[in-house]
């Protein structure tokens, strides 16, 4: 059961480096029923209940068109959860999992996504359902749903590019 942030039997915690968040910005904050993570879904559901999200400036233009999708991605730091466990027990049976093989709010980089559907734009606000974050989680990213999103720039030549029929060269060499 997911607790608040003791460490259980057979996980492994490491002494990570001092996290700097990578100078990201938080564009807004999320507001959502749950104030206790024993509570919180472990992923939205699309029937679940309407979150607000609101949008703070000077980002408030960029949601010119949003409206458009049904349904959006959203990225959100889940700002109190750990971030030093490398092995995890979600079940706490002392079996363990890595924590890049689980969807975890507990990693180095706490990025949660959601795909929500979009209710409605008030302003400033959306509403959406389909969350499983804290009341007041910052918000990082609204990008629309990729399965709805056509590109809107013209093509380039890797958008028509299959398997491995490219010239021979080594990607992100070692100096
Ligand atoms: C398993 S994560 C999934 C997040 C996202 N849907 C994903 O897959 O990336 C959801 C859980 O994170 C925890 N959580 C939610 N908001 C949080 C926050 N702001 N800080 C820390 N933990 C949070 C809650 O326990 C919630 O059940």
């Amino acid at each position: 059961m997911v607790r608040e942030n003791e460490i259980r039997e057979n996980e492994v915690a490491v002494t990570p480096p001092a996290p700097t968040d990578a100078g990201l910005t938080f564009i807004g904050r999320i507001s959502t029923p749950w104030t206790s993570r024993m509570e919180t879904p472990r992923q939205g559901r699309h029937d679940g209940p309407v979150c607000r999200i609101e949008i703070f400036e000077p980002w408030v233009a960029a949601l010119k068109g949003i409206e458009a999708f049904e349904r959006l991605e959203v990225l959100y730091w889940l700002d109190r959860s750990r971030r030093d466990l490398v092995l995890q027990s979600p079940a706490s049976n002392g079996k363990v999992h890595g924590t890049f093989s689980l969807r975890t709010p507990v990693r180095p980089n706490p990025i949660g996504t959601s795909i929500v559907v979009l209710e409605a734009v008030e302003g400033n606000v959306l509403l959406v359902r389909g969350l499983d974050c804290l009341d007041g989680t910052p918000l990082l990213d609204l990008k629309p749903d990729r399965t709805l999103f056509k590109p809107i720039a013209p093509p380039q030549p890797g958008d028509f590019q299959t398997g491995d029929d490219t010239p021979k060269v080594h990607y992100c060499q070692k100096a």
